[in-house]
């Protein structure tokens, strides 16, 4: 399943795309340094498309991000998204979403989103925005009450505190723009990428 790709790499990329022509590059950049996974965020008007671009390629993982209505969700799956994630707990989505028979993974920070989680069953959220709303301190004390539930911190992760949320026996995954950030591919060179991508590979191997 998409969650056990998750655990296996222990990170997704969050990909803003603003072209579509950039959407086989980067999977290609993706896939030749070692993260086979794309987190499509619908925050452009190149989403659906790219993703369907990441999807029809075949070699990586496709993920709908930042999905906040129905019809976005209905949009990603008619484009090949394995996976949905998003930044809150809306129960509209979540239930149109288990209805198209895809796993989500919603945004929560807080004990009551958690359990608004548990009642649909879900057993991963995302933890967000993770630094902002105190990071592994945070996420540890979640944990007490709920040790049942994997988190996948987003939000503010970076190769220097990635280490500290991977230590965590709750964190399946965690999300991050730095190694896909359009401003290491905006020459169309994707080298950057590919390197970026290698590196955080590396910092995220048990
Ligand atoms: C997301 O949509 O998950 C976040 O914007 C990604 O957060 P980051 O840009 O801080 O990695």
């Amino acid at each position: 399943s998409p969650l056990d790709v998750l655990a296996v790499y222990r990170l997704a990329p969050v990909i803003a795309l603003g072209r579509v022509e950039d959407a086989a590059p980067l999977a290609e950049a993706l896939v030749v340094g070692g993260l086979p996974i794309a987190e499509v965020t619908f925050r452009t008007a190149a989403a659906a498309e790219s993703l369907r671009i990441m999807a029809d390629c075949g070699d990586v993982l496709p993920i709908a991000g930042t999905v906040l209505t129905k019809d976005q969700a209905s949009a990603a799956a008619d484009s090949g998204a394995r996976m949905v994630v998003t930044p809150g707990l809306n129960p509209v989505v979540v239930e149109h979403v288990l209805k198209l028979g895809l796993p989500i993974c919603p945004g929560v920070c807080t004990p009551s989103d958690i359990e608004a989680a548990l009642s649909f069953g879900l057993e991963v959220v995302k933890f967000f925005p993770a630094e902002a709303y105190g990071g592994v301190a945070t996420l540890k004390a979640l944990s007490g009450p709920y040790p049942m539930m994997r988190f996948m911190p987003t939000g503010g992760i970076t190769p220097a505190n990635l280490s500290s949320y991977l230590a965590l026996k709750s964190v399946v995954a965690c999300g991050g723009s730095w190694m896909v950030a359009p401003s290491l591919y905006e020459g169309g060179d994707f080298g950057p990428v590919e390197r970026a991508v290698r590196e955080a590979v590396t910092l995220a191997k048990p």
